[in-house]
């Protein structure tokens, strides 16, 4: 079967969202990819359907209930091996090498929470993973899990149309895990700003020397800790790196 992501949200009006344009999009009308979203409310309960309760121990916000999400989830894997995940600004930060080894397997499973949450229960019954697509707190998981959907679908084969674009990104391989570096295009002169004179030279082996040494430079300025994890030799990009 082709890559799936199933997206578990009260919001399903949502998806695809941006996900069904340029690149992504016109993978999805190709084929290359599926989406699947699980409206929540369709698990309700009562006659409000509702979907979250006050939280155990008081406090602001209302909780997703374990007994709503439980049916979602059974609905959204039905069979299905992909991993699970629930996107929550508490979970383990969205890397390049998660979504090169998510865009390796069957797909994924994602829980858009609300409110104060989902009651961790059913996190824990479901063996649920937390990601994070960065240190500041969201409405909802629908745009960080659109993020990781994109991360994700441009890494499968035949998604993007030219393929050498991705050794060379940022965090790729082929740019030792740093940031790339910049970019310039025509005219040579622009508002009485050149174009740095190596990449205009022809000289195929003292460009990529200077891509790789403005990668260095700014890799070291904007990102220590990536600097040091490329310093001290850990860096394997093949590898899950956290
Ligand atoms: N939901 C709310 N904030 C989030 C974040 N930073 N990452 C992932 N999901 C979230």
């Amino acid at each position: 079967g082709v890559w799936t992501a199933r997206v578990v949200t009260l919001f399903p009006e949502a998806f695809p969202g941006i996900l069904g344009l340029s690149l992504t999009g016109r993978a999805l009308a190709e084929g290359l990819w599926n989406l699947r979203t699980i409206p929540l409310r369709d698990f309700g309960t009562g006659r409000h359907r509702n979907v979250d309760d006050t939280p155990a121990g008081g406090g602001a916000g209302m909780v997703i209930r374990a007994d709503v999400m439980d049916a979602a989830l059974r609905e959204a894997r039905q069979g299905v091996p992909a991993p699970v995940l629930y996107m929550s600004p508490r979970g383990r930060p969205l890397t390049q090498a998660r979504a090169r080894a998510l865009a390796e397997g069957p797909g994924v499973t994602l829980i858009c929470g609300r409110f104060e949450g989902v009651d961790q229960r059913v996190l824990d019954a479901h063996a649920v993973e937390e990601v994070s697509i960065g240190d500041y707190v969201l409405t909802g998981g629908e745009i960080a899990a659109q993020v990781l959907i994109d991360a994700t679908v441009r890494l499968i084969p035949r998604v993007l149309g030219n393929q050498d674009s991705l050794a060379e990104e940022s965090f790729s391989i082929g740019n030792r895990g740093l940031l790339e570096a910049p970019q310039y295009t025509k005219p040579a002169r622009w508002e009485g700003r050149e174009i740095p004179e190596v990449l205009l030279s022809g000289h195929h082996a003292a460009i990529a020397a200077w891509r790789a040494s403005e990668a260095e430079r700014l890799t070291k300025e904007r990102r220590p800790d990536l600097w040091r994890a490329y310093a001290e030799g850990h860096v394997d990009p093949a590898k899950d790196r956290q």
